[in-house]
């Protein structure tokens, strides 16, 4: 592969950043958050599109606004109903680091979103990427933005063969996106590169023709376009064998939250454990049950298997009704659980594969 052609491009950056901005101003999208340059909506949304497309993230950003309009509203909101309107969107740590992070702004900047990018960047959850975007696109400041959409972008136009997920890449490309960055329209500049990615210079059939910045782009020049970017070779994610059971007596069932740091922190769950691939689901249930609340749980039915992929592994949960016989095992329930009518359920926040087993469970207790 040849090296990069930046020098080529440099000579014509000016031309390239007006052509790339006039097309953007032509085709954007209309995105709810594009309509005003208040800094807490902005940073709403560049919180919610991490790891998560635009067409999702649209009805949870207009719902995000009506609950919590302001950073003030956030901050002083409960968690569980912070948790409660990112239920399903994933990555619930971006919401419990944005809801602590809107707590500092209040008791540290007086309510006010710092424009400096080190008191911006120090609050919690804020990373370089959410820094450089909402700066840029709130205030005007000079930074530019590097995701997935603006790597591939660069790689293709400069031929950069360093690999997009590499993490010791990251410079690279933070170099190269610094050096393009129309400083006199930054948040425009970092929309239009993110907008070319999403929309034109896209994964694997990139629109060549329809590119507004073509005659710059060496990778489209060496025929290079759809084999960049480079990637490293992902791992193969392993696959957990989980059972989950909804214990259930009379019209309640029991949940438990989970530890507020690490995986799905905070939110709430059917009592759950691992198992060997080897060994019978409903002989863990069994223990599971015995070890939480003794005898009393007889009634076992199947509800249905349930999968679900991480980033790092997937899981596979067999998921049990336990009825109680007779007497009411109620008080035995550990620390973090608890029983509750099943009318409640929809009042807390839980994960996808709890959703879909409560899904489940429904349909075992009304089928029709
Ligand atoms: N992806 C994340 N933030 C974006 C933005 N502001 N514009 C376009 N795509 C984006």
């Amino acid at each position: 592969m040849p090296k990069t052609t930046f020098f080529k491009i440099t000579a014509r950056l000016p031309r390239f950043r007006a052509d790339l901005l006039t097309w953007y101003a032509a085709h954007r999208r209309p995105l709810p958050w594009r309509q005003s340059r208040d800094p807490y909506r902005i940073w709403v949304s560049e919180v919610m599109l991490q790891q998560t497309q635009v067409a999702t993230v649209i009805p949870y950003f207009e719902k995000w606004l009506q609950v919590f309009p302001d950073i003030a509203a956030l901050a002083t909101a409960p968690i569980d109903q912070v948790l409660k309107s990112w239920e399903g969107l994933g990555y619930y740590s971006r919401a419990r680091n944005f809801h602590r992070a809107a707590g500092e702004v209040v008791a540290r900047h007086n309510g006010e979103i710092p424009r400096d990018y080190a008191a911006f960047r120090a609050l919690s959850g804020v990373g370089d990427y959410t820094a450089a975007a909402v700066l840029s696109i709130a205030f005007g400041l000079p930074y530019a933005v590097v995701d997935g959409n603006v790597k591939r972008v660069l790689a293709r136009l400069l031929v950069l063969e360093a690999a997009a997920n590499d993490p010791g890449a990251k410079i690279l490309f933070q170099e190269k996106a610094d050096q393009i960055l129309d400083r006199n329209h930054p948040g425009d500049f970092n929309q239009a590169l993110m907008e070319l990615g999403a929309t034109v210079c896209k994964p694997r059939t990139p629109d060549c023709p329809g590119c507004p910045v073509r005659v710059y782009c060496a990778g489209l020049h060496g025929q290079m376009q759809t084999q960049l970017p480079n990637r490293l070779a992902a791992k193969k994610t392993p696959l957990k064998h989980q059972v989950a059971v909804v214990p259930l007596w009379e019209n309640q069932v029991v949940i438990r939250r989970r530890p507020a740091q690490g995986l799905l922190g905070g939110l709430w769950e059917f009592p759950v454990v691992e198992r060997a691939e080897t060994e019978p689901a409903k002989r863990v249930v069994g223990d599971l049950l015995n070890s939480e609340f003794g005898p009393g749980f007889d009634r076992l039915t199947p509800l249905g298997t349930v999968k679900h992929a991480y980033t790092h592994f997937k899981i596979e949960v067999s998921v049990f009704l336990a009825e109680a016989t007779d007497s009411a095992p109620r008080s035995t329930v550990s620390e973090n659980g608890k029983w509750i009518n099943i009318s409640e359920l929809e009042t807390y926040p839980f994960s996808k594969y709890n959703l879909r087993i409560i899904e489940l469970l429904r349909k075992h207790l009304d089928p029709s």
